[in-house]
């Protein structure tokens, strides 16, 4: 069975007069706000449309990281800030690990998973064989911040060709997919009954990050190569532009599908997931969606043609990634309202067959957004 993921047009939304009558009843009359709020708590994630992005903005950002990540390891290793958490600059590879190989709770949600449709095998808990790069974006606390580690200045590569190309192209593809992401925070909050700038105030001075993951697939190029273990993102929403290599696995909750994602084959499209920031504030009413990338026959075949194509460049698959934050000096705490629904949801789903995750009490403690990213890194090996 295949699963089509919805799909949410964000150009009336961003075209219009916020709040404009046309906007509000217009959006109504398409079913966009439930439409958009449902496809959130029914698979932690969509597709998103957005004319204001552009193809062209992506691929320049793609060919710069290829060119940044063929580069000789020692080079590379000078952009590292492990006293920061790694939370900007490089991350090598085989340096993070996926944290639900020793996790229960992401253990029982692949247990209760058809065999057919569990990710590629986590058990020995390795290091994921892939590198990133952080690159913050948004704007620095108006005040002094009690995490001023996960709001470090960037880290710029020092040669010269990428050194050049770096800041523009960073903030350019960052900007664009940073304006979309909070688009989609926009209309959750109203398909949530929230008002508009429920979650882009609570975000404001999020350390926001463009965070291209980078895979050598000379080295790590054979089918049913894990390139990152299967696990949930940190952050509120995460997006995705197109990469050009398949091999990203979400799934979608309450399908229990694994839905290998494909963009339509032209047009603006970006993938959106919800991550723990989202579940947390939502009192678990949004779910972490939980996703994998890999080599699968697809990114096998796209391996062979783009070496025919492009013998020149390097073969890396390169991820579009941006984590959208919350502000680290936030206050964390469930939404009320939400949470209630949440419960409601809950014992409803006790009396039929949804999987473990969705009939299960989860406690959302309060705290700061830094300390659930703190908590977070620390299981990721990101943070001693
Ligand atoms: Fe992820």
């Amino acid at each position: 069975m295949s699963v089509a993921l919805p799909v949410i047009d964000l150009d009336l939304f961003s075209s219009q007069p916020r709040e404009s009558p046309a906007v509000i009843s217009e959006c109504k009359r398409a079913r966009m706000y439930p439409r958009y709020s449902d496809a959130l708590i029914t698979f932690g994630a969509l597709l998103v449309h957005d004319s204001r992005v552009s193809e062209e903005d992506n691929s320049v950002f793609l060919d710069l990281l290829e060119d940044y990540f063929a580069q000789p390891e020692p080079d590379l290793k000078r952009d590292e800030r492990p006293e920061l958490s790694y939370q900007v600059g490089v991350t090598l590879e085989n340096t993070e690990k996926p944290k639900c190989a020793v996790d229960e709770p992401c253990l029982r949600v692949i247990a209760s998973l058809d065999p057919a449709e569990r990710p590629l095998d986590i058990a020995g808990h390795q290091p994921d064989p892939k590198c990133r790069f952080f690159w913050r974006l948004g704007e620095q606390p108006p005040y002094p911040t009690q995490y001023p580690g996960l709001n470090a200045p960037n880290v710029v590569p020092e040669v010269g060709s990428l050194k050049l190309r770096w800041e523009p192209t960073m903030q350019k593809w960052g900007t664009s997919m940073k304006n979309a992401v909070e688009g989609v925070a926009q209309m959750a909050a109203l398909g949530l009954g929230l008002s508009r700038e429920t979650f882009t105030d609570a975000g404001r001075y999020g350390p926001h990050l463009l965070a291209p993951t980078a895979s050598d697939l000379v080295k790590y190029g054979e089918e049913d190569t894990i390139l990152a273990g299967f696990h949930t993102d940190l952050n509120f929403l995460t997006i995705h532009g197109r990469s050009r290599y398949p091999g990203l696995h979400i799934w979608a909750r309450n399908t229990g599908k694994r839905i290998p994602v494909r963009f339509p084959p032209t047009g603006c499209y970006l993938l959106v997931q919800a991550g723990k920031q989202l579940e947390h504030i939502t009192g678990g009413l949004i779910k972490a969606g939980y996703h994998e990338v890999v080599v699968n026959k697809s990114s096998v075949e796209t391996i062979k043609r783009r070496m025919k194509e492009f013998p020149n460049r390097p073969l890396i698959r390169i991820s579009s990634t941006f984590f959208w934050h919350l502000s680290s000096d936030y206050d964390l705490v469930p939404i009320t309202s939400l949470a209630k629904r949440a419960q409601e949801l809950r014992l409803a789903n006790q009396n039929t067959r949804i999987r473990a995750e969705d009939t299960e009490d989860t406690v959302y403690e309060s705290m700061k957004v830094g300390k659930q990213v703190q908590n977070e890194l620390k299981h990721i090996a990101l943070m001693a």
